[in-house]
C-alpha cells in the first residue's frame, strides 16, 4: 500500500517532534508493505516573515491531492497570536471540512498519570470534537472599538448542519466501539447554541436506541474527568470545549508529550497532529516529547486502513514507557530524536 503524506512541520518544536514521527513511518516501510511518498510543506512563522503569505491558494490545491497530511504545530512568539493558527491551521481544518476532531484521552501506562489509582481501564474515553464552527467561526466584530465604552462581540456560530453531522458521527462512534455516549454542553447558560445541541442529540439519539447516552454539563465534566474518568467513554462537544478538556485530557494521560488529534473529513483529506502546540519554551533544545507525533503518525495509520502497523507503533511506544526510555517532560532522560531512535529500534 503507497500512500501521498503531505507534512506541515510548522513552528517551534513542530518539525523536531514531526522528523521522529516521519522516521518511525520510514522504518515502518521496511517492516511492513506499507509506503510512504513524503511532501513537506514549509508553511509557518519563518515562511510568513519572510513571504507575507500564510498559505496561498496553490498550496491548498495542492494539499486536496494527498491521502493524509501530518502536522507539527504552528504559532511562534514573533508573529500577533491568532495569525498563524488561523491562517494556516484553522484555515486548513474548516477548507477542507474537517468537521470532525477525534481526540482519545487513553492512559497507556498506570505510572504516568496524575491521578491517584488510576489505570489504564479507568482513563479510557474519546472526546469527538466540533471543529468547524462554534466560537472558532471567529464571527463578531467591536464596537467603539479603542473607547470607554468599547463593546467586543464574539458570536458562537451553530448550525444544524454542523451540530448534527458531529453528534451522528458520535453515535456511530459509540455503536460500532460498543460504548456510552455523553453530550458535554452548558445548555444552563448558552440557550440557543446549546439548545440546539441538546435536541440535536436527542432527535438523532432516536436512530441509535442501543446507545446509553447522558449529558454532563462541562464544568461538571472537567470534575469527572479527574474523579471518575472511569465513567466516560465517548463525549461529543462543541468546538471550544473540545479544545479546553482535551488539554486536560492529555494531562491525564501523562503530559501534553502523549496526546493525539486527528482532524477528520470522512470523505476528503484528514490531518494528524499532537494536541499540544510549538511550545516555545523548550523549542530547539532537542528536548520535546516527540511520542504525541509518533502516535498521531500511527492514528494516520490506522484511518488510513493499517491497523496492524499502527498497532506495532503503539507497542513500540508501550515499551518505551514500560523501559522508562523518554524524555524530561516524562521524568527520562532521552532526547527527542534519541526517543525517536529508541522507537524505531523496537520496530525492527
Ligand atoms: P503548548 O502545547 O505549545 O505548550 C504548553 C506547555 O506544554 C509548555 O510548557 C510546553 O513546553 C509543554 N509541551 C507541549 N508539548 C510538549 C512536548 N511535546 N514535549 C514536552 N513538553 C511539551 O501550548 P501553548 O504554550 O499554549 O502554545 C504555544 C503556541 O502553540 C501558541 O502559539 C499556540 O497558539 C500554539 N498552538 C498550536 C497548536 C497546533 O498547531 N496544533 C496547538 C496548541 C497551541
Ligand atoms: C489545538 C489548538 C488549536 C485549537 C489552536 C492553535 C487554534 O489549541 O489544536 O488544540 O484551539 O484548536
Ligand atoms: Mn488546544
Amino acid at each position: 500500500m503507497k500512500f501521498d503524506i503531505a507534512l506541515i512541520p510548522g513552528d517551534g518544536i513542530g518539525p523536531e517532534v514531526l522528523d521522529e514521527g516521519v522516521k518511525v513511518l520510514e522504518k515502518l516501510q521496511h517492516t511492513s508493505d506499507l509506503s510512504f511518498n513524503f511532501q513537506e510543506f514549509p508553511q509557518g512563522a519563518d515562511h510568513y516573515l519572510d513571504t507575507g503569505e500564510l498559505i496561498a491558494d496553490e498550496s491548498m490545491d495542492e494539499l486536496g491531492e494527498f491521502d493524509a497530511a501530518l502536522m507539527g504545530a504552528v504559532g511562534d512568539p514573533r508573529v500577533k497570536p491568532g495569525v498563524l493558527e488561523r491562517g494556516i491551521l484553522l484555515k486548513i481544518r474548516f477548507s477542507f471540512d474537517q468537521y470532525i476532531n477525534l481526540r482519545p484521552i487513553r492512559l497507556r501506562d498506570s505510572k504516568y498519570t496524575p491521578l491517584k489509582n488510576k489505570s489504564p481501564e479507568d482513563i479510557d474515553m474519546v472526546v469527538v470534537r466540533e471543529n468547524t464552527e462554534g466560537l472558532y467561526a471567529n464571527s463578531g466584530g467591536f464596537l467603539r472599538k479603542g473607547t470607554c465604552e468599547e463593546v467586543a462581540i464574539q458570536e458562537m456560530v451553530n448550525t444544524y448542519h454542523g451540530v448534527s453531522r458531529v453528534i451522528r458521527y458520535a453515535y456511530e462512534y459509540a455503536v460500532e466501539s460498543g460504548r456510552n455516549l455523553t453530550l458535554c454542553d452548558k445548555c444552563n447558560v448558552l440557550g440557543y447554541a446549546h439548545d440546539l445541541w441538546q435536541r440535536c442529540f436527542q432527535d438523532i439519539g432516536e436512530d441509535f436506541l442501543e446507545v446509553k447516552k447522558d449529558h454532563v454539563l462541562v464544568d461538571a465534566l472537567t470534575m469527572k474527568m479527574v474523579r471518575n474518568p472511569e465513567e466516560l467513554d465517548v463525549v461529543v462537544t462543541s468546538n471550544m470545549f473540545g479544545d479546553i478538556i482535551t488539554d486536560l485530557g492529555a494531562e491525564l494521560q501523562g503530559g501534553m508529550g502523549m496526546a493525539v488529534s486527528a482532524n477528520i473529513n470522512p470523505e476528503g483529506l484528514s490531518m494528524f497532529e499532537p494536541v499540544h502546540g510549538s511550545a516555545p519554551d523548550i523549542a530547539g533544545k532537542g528536548i520535546a516529547n516527540p511520542l504525541a507525533a509518533v502516535l498521531a503518525a500511527a492514528f494516520m495509520v490506522e484511518e488510513l486502513g493499517a491497523e496492524k502497523e499502527a498497532a506495532k507503533i503503539r507497542a513500540a511506544v508501550d515499551r518505551a514507557l514500560e523501559e522508562q526510555q523518554l524524555t524530561a517532560d516524562m521524568e527520562g532522560e532521552l532526547t527527542t530524536s534519541e526517543l525517536g531512535d529508541f522507537i524505531c529500534s523496537i520496530l525492527e
